[in-house]
């Protein structure tokens, strides 16, 4: 299954301010962009905290929660836990073909070996004592440039190199 990593940072690669970030230092074109994304794509991959910060589950989409408590699943949410790999064989058995993995700062490091794909939106921006992630080398090819609005925030896609 395809995994696809989507992400918003500021100049610098700062991606978050604190735990339960709104990300509200986001624009609303990334906002836009990422719901159209999302939902084109039909299923989110996100930790209980990001599940959390957001407040409620993503409309049209399915919702996969990560947790290792127990919460009860709803109609477009799913509450699951394990590795990745079973994870992905879980959402496999279901036939969903490709998800978005959309945080937070666990999820994506853990996810992280298993993207194939990155949209990562740059906002013109930095902020201040941000996070960044961190991951093992591993390199990408250039596929779109989408700049989104007059400030200059921009979409790149990149693929993972074999
Ligand atoms: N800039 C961006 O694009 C972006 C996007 C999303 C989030 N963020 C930021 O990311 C930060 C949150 O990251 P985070 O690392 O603190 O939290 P997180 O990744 O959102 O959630 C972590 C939680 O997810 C659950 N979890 C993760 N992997 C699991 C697994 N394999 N099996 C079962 N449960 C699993 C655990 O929940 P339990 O404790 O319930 O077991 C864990 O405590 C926030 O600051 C947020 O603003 C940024």
């Amino acid at each position: 299954m395809h995994l696809i990593m989507v992400v918003v940072t500021d100049i610098f690669g700062g991606f978050t301010i604190n735990e339960y970030d709104p990300i509200d230092w986001g624009s609303i074109e990334d906002k836009k962009h990422f719901r159209d994304l999302t939902t084109k794509i039909g299923t989110v991959i996100m930790g209980r905290k990001t599940f959390e910060s957001i407040g409620k589950p993503l409309k049209d989409r399915l919702n996969i929660v990560l947790t290792n408590k127990n919460f009860k699943n709803d109609k477009n949410i799913l509450f699951l836990k394990g590795n990745p790999q079973e994870i992905i064989s879980s959402l496999e058995k279901k036939n969903i073909k490709s998800a978005a993995v959309i945080g937070g700062k666990k999820v994506f490091e853990e996810f992280f070996p298993y993207i194939d794909k990155i949209f990562i939106t740059i906002e013109p921006i930095i902020l201040e004592n941000s996070q960044k992630l961190s991951f093992k080398r591993e390199n990408f090819k250039l596929i779109t440039t989408n700049v989104l609005n007059e400030r200059g925030t921009i979409v790149l896609e990149y693929e993972k190199l074999p």
